[in-house]
């Protein structure tokens, strides 16, 4: 009598290829507005195990349209690499073009954001909106497939509403249009960010396609991270708002699902010295002047959480920051 040894869990973190492009550590950073800017990005990649990130959305009617703010957005390097860059849109030829532009300024991998729900993208159809037509969600894939050498992934919500779960048909369908990964955030359009993620959506999506699966949502630790990739299967995790102020995480994660031992957390020393590092990758990289670009920062600065008493004061200092001498100067007593 042969006994069936059931497989093991999922749990490795074994690299994946997404169409030619190699991820040697399936964690990958979410693309986050406002936050995952040329300055953040390299610091989660600095910190080792983030093995993809991915741009904040870009409009492509924007780029259409030369809008200088969005030519802003244009901030990512080779040293990123591999670097998704994200298009939203629901025009096939203005999503195709502006594809053509990302790839020709270097993006290794263009994404399809369906998952956005803001008012500001779903009133003109894109994001998350795309989830209510799959028809022209899947002219829109193609279109982007065949202008561009690079790989096409998409990132998806499960779907508009409880009522509406699209994922896993859509998911059928993007692979069938040439998509070569995609991205799964356990909740519905109409969640925002209430609830949690239902992650057998994810297990659903990963049963019904052979591309590349990444889970997404409400991963805040290894223990996270490791559950996600035994009960859903996927082949790599997506993390967002639990990097923000906390590039490492990547790295804490990979570290524990390798070996079984947590690293020590980083210290009020490192943290200082991080935050200060992102201002001044920021201020580097900057096509809007220091001023603005600490301005905008500033929110991103304060997650930086130094765990010491007095932090509170020192994230209460940091939102008046007016240079990146007003941010090491707060910053440099902890180091
Ligand atoms: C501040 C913020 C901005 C976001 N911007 C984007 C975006 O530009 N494109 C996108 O596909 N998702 C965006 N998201 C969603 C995240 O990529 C991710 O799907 C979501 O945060 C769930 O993952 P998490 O639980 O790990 O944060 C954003 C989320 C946050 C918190």
């Amino acid at each position: 009598m042969t006994l069936l040894q059931e497989a093991p869990p999922q749990t490795a973190l074994n690299p994946i290829w997404i169409g030619n492009v190699y991820i040697e550590t399936p964690l990958t950073l979410a693309p986050m507005a406002g936050q995952t800017n040329h300055a953040f990005r390299t610091m989660c990649r600095e910190m080792g195990d983030c093995g993809l990130v991915c741009t904040e959305l870009i409009s492509s009617q924007a780029i259409h349209y030369k809008s200088k703010k969005t030519w802003h957005m244009f901030d990512w390097t080779k040293a990123e690499r591999p670097f998704a860059v994200q298009l939203f849109g629901n025009d096939p030829a203005m999503m195709a073009e502006a594809a053509k532009l990302v790839v020709d300024h270097g993006a290794d991998i263009v994404d399809v954001n369906m998952g956005c729900w803001v008012p500001k993208v779903v009133k003109k159809g894109g994001g998350a909106a795309m989830l209510n037509d799959i028809c022209n969600a899947t002219w829109v894939v193609e279109a982007i497939v065949k202008a561009v050498t690079v790989p096409v992934t998409v990132k998806v919500r499960s779907g508009i509403d409880p009522d509406h779960i699209t994922a896993i048909e859509f998911a059928k369908i993007a692979e069938k249009s040439g998509v070569k990964a995609i991205a799964v955030h356990g909740r519905t359009a109409d969640q925002g960010f209430t609830g949690s993620a239902n992650w057998d959506i994810i297990r659903q999506v990963k049963e019904a396609v052979n591309i590349p699966v990444i889970g997404n949502g409400d991963v805040k630790n290894a223990a996270d991270a490791a559950q996600m990739l035994s009960e859903t299967g996927c082949d790599g995790v997506m993390i967002g708002r639990a990097a923000l102020g906390n590039p490492w995480l990547f790295h804490e994660i990979a570290h524990e699902i390798r070996t079984g031992e947590a690293l020590p957390k980083p210290t009020a020393s490192e943290r200082a010295a991080a935050a200060i590092r992102h201002a001044q990758l920021s201020v580097e990289s900057s096509t809007i002047g220091e001023r603005q670009t600490i301005y905008e920062l500033r929110g991103q600065l304060t997650k930086y959480h130094l765990g010491v008493p007095g932090a509170a004061s020192v994230r209460e200092q940091l939102v008046f920051a007016e240079s990146l001498a007003d941010v090491e100067a707060i910053l440099e007593p902890y180091l």
